[in-house]
């Protein structure tokens, strides 16, 4: 990278990486009450970050890190919906918020990462019921007068898409397959309100920060040539990426979004003063997630209501892109080209500063008898996808970091513990959590020449 300050990062979130349930008065959300399949590991103990913090950030500096993109659990500084300050939550923040600044590690936080308090799911219904807007407010003004000054980035929500289309996450459990579409359209458009007030906000509370959504990019081709397929493709990319980019960013949906979203019932109800909330600020930067690209092909027959959400229409169908390569867990296969795509698309709308907050590889991986990861296949992953971010750089495109998923092995987000991201082993299996032991993998110290290098170079 020629950009000397490029945020060279790696990803967590709080449910995924703490554990410490219980314990510092910490409340319950979502990820804590919701069922998990027998076998599956849950969020008790997680990674145990909680314990092993310290360790972690000691990790985290040797790999040369100069950014760690983490999450707050808003459960853990306001436990229930009195909405009071747990003095406990906030001090386990300082500690680590701290520890990270002094060794120079840029800290963005994650406000609003799946898990939702349940305190507000049982009150009154969370994200679908209005009081949530005041509710997110509050809880983001303490997060920005309290850590004023040392956090300089903050993001909103992670993947408002996935945040809002998960009904375990946000305690949706309509069980009505179109009521439960046209909450999560309700629910989308309280989070966008939520998060423009959020905006302006932090730019009256510390005008220095940077604040943005996280967006989980969608790339959708057209499965054939055909031009019904190739409307289809543009369709979902409208629908599932820049219906929530264009809140986010302009304050509005395209007229397509509108009319699409009004043609069958599930434009949100709306109260004429968020117009001027929604108008009034903008984002500085936008943060990308990208796994994987999918392909579209023009909608034919019933529609399907058991499939996620945002694929639930009649204009198209999503499928897996048959020239890819798939593998154990990358079930529509791996694209790093794509990222690119997403990318370019992403600023040629909007002309705002990205950083990509979270792109990796699940595994299944086991400890070899000499008590190694060698994880060639992740190391690919991640080179094929910084080297497109090095094109994106020599285009004049502004991205300004790079945090690959994860830092450390995570309980995924419905799929247990076997499915590893990490670039550090996290010794636990699903059901036995052991002693969580850290074990630096291959792509570890790979990564550790990428930022000493600024870039893939000969890498
Ligand atoms: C993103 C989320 O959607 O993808 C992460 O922001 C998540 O929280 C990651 O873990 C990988 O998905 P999964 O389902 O494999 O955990």
């Amino acid at each position: 990278m020629r950009n000397t300050d490029f945020l060279w990062g790696a990803s967590t979130s709080a449910f995924q990486v703490e554990g410490g349930f219980g314990e510092g008065n910490k409340g319950l959300a979502t990820t804590d009450t919701r069922k998990v399949p027998e076998g599956m590991a849950d969020t008790k103990i997680a990674a145990d970050h909680y314990h092993h913090w310290k360790e972690d950030v000691e990790l985290m500096a040797e790999l040369g890190m100069k950014c760690y993109r983490m999450g707050f659990s808003w459960s853990r500084i306001m436990p229930d919906a009195t909405m009071e300050i747990n003095e406990e939550g906030l001090a386990f923040y300082d500690q680590l918020i701290d520890a990270l600044i002094d060794k120079g590690i840029e800290p963005l936080v994650t406000l609003y990462h799946f898990e939702c308090p349940q305190a507000l799911v049982d009150a009154f219904g969370g994200w679908l019921d209005r009081r949530m807007i005041d509710a997110y407010v509050k809880y983001a003004k303490v997060c920005f007068e309290h850590f004023k000054g040392r956090i300089r980035y903050w993001v909103t929500v992670n993947e408002q898409l996935i945040a809002t289309a998960a009904g375990d996450l946000n305690g949706n459990h309509e069980t009505d397959p179109k009521q439960s579409l046209k909450n999560v359209y309700q629910m989308s458009y309280h989070v966008s309100v939520a998060e423009h007030m959020a905006f302006n906000l932090l730019r009256q509370i510390d005008p220095i920060a940077k604040i943005g959504p996280v967006c989980s990019i969608q790339v959708v081709y057209p499965l054939t040539s055909r031009n019904e397929d190739a409307m289809a493709a543009w369709q979902a990319e409208e629908i599932m990426e820049f219906s929530l980019l264009d809140m986010s960013v302009r304050g509005r949906y395209s007229p397509f979004v509108t009319h699409y979203l009004k043609a069958h019932g599930l434009f949100p109800s709306v109260r004429e003063e968020d117009d001027e909330i929604l108008r009034q600020t903008v984002p500085d930067f936008i943060g990308v997630n990208y796994y994987f690209s999918v392909c579209a092909k023009k909608h034919e027959g019933e529609i399907n209501y058991h499939q996620p959400p945002f694929w639930i229409n009649d204009l198209y169908d999503i499928v897996a892109n048959p020239c890819l390569e798939k593998t154990e867990w990358m079930d529509m296969g791996v694209d790093p080209m794509g990222l690119r795509i997403g990318m370019e698309k992403i600023y040629n709308r909007y002309q705002l500063p990205m950083i990509v907050t979270e792109n990796g590889m699940a595994v299944s991986e086991k400890l070899d008898e000499e008590g190694k990861i060698h994880d060639d296949y992740r190391i690919s992953y991640l080179r094929a996808h910084i080297e497109q971010l090095e094109i994106l750089e020599d285009e004049g495109i502004p991205v300004f970091g790079y945090c690959p998923w994860s830092f450390m092995d995570v309980v995924s987000s419905h799929q247990g513990f076997n499915k590893r991201y990490g670039l550090v082993f996290i010794d636990r299996t699903e059901t036995d959590a052991k002693d969580c032991a850290r074990v630096k993998k291959d792509s570890f110290y790979w990564y550790q020449g990428v930022i000493k290098n600024n870039g893939i170079g000969d890498h």
